[in-house]
């Protein structure tokens, strides 16, 4: 066994994405990824330290991974993450690396953050009306993150993403405002389709909003669209762009239409474990080995097994979408 990639598994997918969730605690409570009491958050020691998660990139950096994203719960909340920002920006093999956040810690933290070495925000809004967003986030600070991605802008980040998160008899209204808010700032804005993969578990497919009815919202209240592309491996969405050349518009089609056969992508949650999908209950405890002396090659393998269990379509059980056994605050989005 080799300490060398590429990565792949039975499918022949190169995996080169890891998805690192610092923590799975967050400043809001969004109705659709946590429960509003009694989330269940891990002790601090059971979280991997920045440098476990150092040791743990430079194996898989080996392996052929060389996009990171980190993610939480709310990545912002982890004490003094620009350190760990720079820590991985020093790893050989490592090209980008990008942050998942709700933004609303980024007025503090853009400019140290691009001064560590991270290369590209998306950021999660579901709606540009107040009520709204404190409905859904159950916290008023709607101002705080249309701060923060002003913020991001001035720090210098480029191909800010924003994500819209679509939820039926939810997002039909905000569909037109987040589409021109993102148009006058030049913000790519990406719609995602809701997973049941929520904290309440209340998710029923009826709530689904396919991107096909986003598009249609599109097209009649802001302007034609012309197809571009799935995003390339790299990305989950489907592209988009105004014909009139007022920028561009992505969908997650994560529910009506799977992304499976592209997937590059790998998870290693706070708590220290390997996933190799977001809906699988499969798991492999690298925290384990980082905490008993385990060498470089025990990690590359536990890696490479997580690799090779992943299934072709969505988790462990046929390809049918089911709530996995955490939520997406437990997992890393
Ligand atoms: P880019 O590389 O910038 O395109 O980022 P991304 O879209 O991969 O990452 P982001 O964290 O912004 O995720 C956007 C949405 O896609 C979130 O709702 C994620 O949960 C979802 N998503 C990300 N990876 C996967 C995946 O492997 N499977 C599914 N079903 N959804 C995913
Ligand atoms: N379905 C789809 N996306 C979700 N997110 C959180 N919960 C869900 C869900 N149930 C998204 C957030 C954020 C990203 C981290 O994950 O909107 O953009
Ligand atoms: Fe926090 Fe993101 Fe979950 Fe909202 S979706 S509660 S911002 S982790």
């Amino acid at each position: 066994m080799s300490i060398k990639g590429p990565l792949a598994d039975r499918f022949g997918r190169e995996h080169t994405d890891l998805r690192i969730s610092v923590t799975d605690r967050c400043n809001v409570r969004c109705r659709y990824c946590m429960p509003a009491e009694g989330a269940e958050f891990r002790p601090h020691s059971e979280i991997l330290t920045y440098e476990e998660i150092q040791r743990f990139v430079r194996v898989a950096a080996r392996l052929g991974i060389c996009h990171l994203r980190i993610t939480g719960g709310e990545p912002l909340v982890r004490k003094d993450i620009p350190r760990l920002v720079e820590m991985l920006a020093g790893i050989p093999g490592i090209t980008e690396i990008a942050m998942t956040t709700n933004g609303i810690l980024l007025d503090r933290f853009a400019g140290p953050l691009k001064a560590a070495g991270l290369d590209r925000l998306n950021i999660s809004v579901d709606t540009l009306d107040r009520d709204k967003f404190q409905k859904i986030t159950r916290h008023d600070e709607l101002p705080q993150v249309l701060q923060g991605i002003a913020a991001a802008r001035e720090a210098g980040f480029e191909n800010i993403k924003l994500n819209a998160l679509a939820i039926r008899e939810f997002t039909e209204d905000e569909i037109a405002p987040l589409a021109l808010f993102a148009r006058e700032h030049g913000l790519n804005l990406r719609f995602i389709e809701f997973m049941p993969i929520d904290g309440d578990r209340r998710w029923t497919s009826d709530r689904v909003l396919p991107g096909v009815e986003i598009l249609e919202i599109l097209q009649r209240e802001v302007g034609p669209l012309i197809f571009q592309q799935r995003g390339g491996s790299r990305s989950p969405a489907a592209e988009y762009r105004f014909r009139d050349g007022g920028g561009s518009i992505g969908v997650i089609h994560s529910v009506t239409k799977p992304f499976c056969e592209d997937c590059d992508r790998l998870r290693l949650t706070a708590d220290g474990r390997v996933r190799n999908c977001l809906f699988c209950d499969d798991h492999w405890d690298a925290r384990a080995l980082l905490r008993s002396g385990g060498s470089q090659r025990q990690l590359a393998q536990l890696i490479q097994l997580a690799v090779s269990a992943k299934s072709k379509t969505h988790g462990s059980r046929g390809g049918v979408l089911t709530q996995p056994d955490r939520a997406m605050h437990q997992i890393g989005g």
